[in-house]
């Protein structure tokens, strides 16, 4: 079998298609513009990438984009009082302080001093509560992008069996939450879990989401099974040349998309996702904001 492509990239397009159609609406109609602040603390360079392509998405859907970037060492103090700003500035619908943080700044204490309101990450402790109690909730963009592609694809996943690899805040926990609001049987998978490939094996949805290069391979995978892989990680390509890097997921793509029904291709699958759905967090932040 050879595994249908899930093409996140055409998927973003169309998303981002709507999102400008529904910013377009809400100048003409109501005189406001959504506004999205991205806080960047430090000079790592991944996070330096998606920081600049959300903010040129940002303004292509006719939204405004406010970027502050802030020196590595920066107080605690002072990070709290930017966001405590832009919690009071009306221009300002969503806020997201890109992670990771700093060792010396606290995470947590940051993210939960965002407005739960603007939270469009669904990070603040109270969107967490409110999303795992399947109450109205900001949602974690890349989940949320998951989420849709599968919906797309399968139409109901109601008595799926679905397997979660990884159990963090931002993808594996909501993403497992999302899932079961979707009636799936619901597996988390990680490092400690023992027999991980039977685990997986039992499953008609795999969400593949370690940051570990190529770690799932074909023979964890049920033949027919949707996967999709959240990973991002760039490896050494000497194949290119010296010094040359490639990305790759956290799936070993030539082997499973000869066994699985449906993949996520790394790049332009779950990646663009997720600046879609953040682009849409903010609209809708926007909109419940303004009544
Ligand atoms: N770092 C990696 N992914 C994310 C994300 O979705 N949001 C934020 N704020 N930081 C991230």
């Amino acid at each position: 079998m050879t595994a249908q492509i899930i093409d996140g990239k055409a998927f973003a397009a169309t998303i981002r298609d709507k999102v400008a159609g529904h910013v377009a609406r809400l100048k003409a109609d109501h005189g406001i513009t959504p506004g999205l602040a991205v806080v960047l603390v430090g000079e790592d360079p991944a996070s330096q990438v998606y920081v600049r392509s959300k903010g040129k998405q940002t303004v292509e859907v006719g939204m405004q984009s406010f970027e502050h970037k802030l020196d590595v060492d920066t107080s605690e103090a002072d990070l709290l009082a930017l966001v405590e700003r832009l919690n009071g500035d009306p221009a300002v619908h969503g806020i997201l302080v890109q992670l990771p943080l700093p060792k010396h700044l606290d995470e947590d204490l940051v993210i939960n001093s965002i407005d739960p309101a603007k939270d469009v990450d669904g990070f603040h402790i109270s969107n967490v509560g409110l999303l795992g109690t399947g109450q109205k909730s900001m949602v974690p963009c890349t989940p949320l992008g998951c989420l849709m592609m599968l919906r797309d694809f399968h139409g109901s996943l109601s008595g799926m069996d679905a397997v979660v690899i990884g159990r963090s805040n931002i993808v594996g926990k909501p993403m497992a939450q999302l899932l079961l609001g979707d009636s799936c049987t619901v597996t988390i998978a990680h490092s400690r879990t023992k027999d991980i490939a039977d685990v997986v094996r039992r499953a008609d949805i795999v969400v593949a989401a370690v940051g570990r290069p190529e770690m799932v391979p074909g023979d964890w995978i049920k033949p027919g099974a949707t996967v999709i892989d959240v990973g991002i990680n760039r490896i050494d390509a000497p194949e290119k040349g010296e010094g040359k890097t490639r990305l790759v997921g956290d799936v070993d793509f030539p082997s499973v998309s000869k066994v699985a029904g449906a993949i996520t291709p790394v790049p332009g699958g779950v990646g663009p996702m997720t600046i879609a759905c953040l682009l849409a967090n903010t609209v809708t932040a926007c909109c419940r904001a303004n009544g």
